[in-house]
């Protein structure tokens, strides 16, 4: 049995403490907003936060979350800065097939948590991991400048 913090609940989950968090939140919690990509921690679109920061959960076995808060896309809109975010991507209609878009979020959303006034740089740094294959890039750093307050280059 593992202890975990998902948005602020607490759960109990019985796996082993190797299986990776993304296959307990969508398979064990039932919480399918964090999408399976690349299984690899190449693609961006398992992105979680643990303790706020974003992590792969693909890549990040059930032993290390166990104790933390653990934040997901169901979730995230709960802090100042998700709620900031999630506004502007809708404002801006961000999302193209969506798949990639939660990940993208919880990435943006730990930036300017820690960065509230991201350069464009900032922005290419936190979101270079998060891949989009149907190249809504440009639109993302928008989102993110607005969400922010700040203007792009
Ligand atoms: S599914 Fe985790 S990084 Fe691609
Ligand atoms: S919106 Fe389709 S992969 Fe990013």
């Amino acid at each position: 049995m593992a202890g975990l913090e998902i948005n602020g609940k607490a759960r109990e989950v019985s796996a082993d403490p190797n299986t990776p968090l993304l296959w307990v939140i969508r398979d064990t919690l039932g919480m399918t907003g964090t999408k399976f990509g690349c299984g690899a921690q190449l693609c961006g679109a398992c992105t979680v936060h643990l303790n706020g920061k974003p992590v792969r959960s693909c890549g990040t076995p059930l032993s290390a979350a166990q104790g933390k808060k653990v934040t997901t896309i169901e979730g995230v809109g709960a802090s100042a800065a998700g709620k900031k975010v999630q506004a502007a991507w809708a404002a801006l209609d961000v999302p193209q097939c969506g798949y990639c878009q939660s990940g993208q979020i919880m990435s943006a959303t730990a930036l300017l948590t820690e960065k509230p006034n991201p350069t464009d740089a900032d922005i290419d740094r936190a979101m270079a991991g998060n891949i989009c294959r149907c190249g809504t890039y440009p639109r993302i750093r928008s989102a993110i400048h607005q969400a922010a307050g700040t203007k792009g280059a």
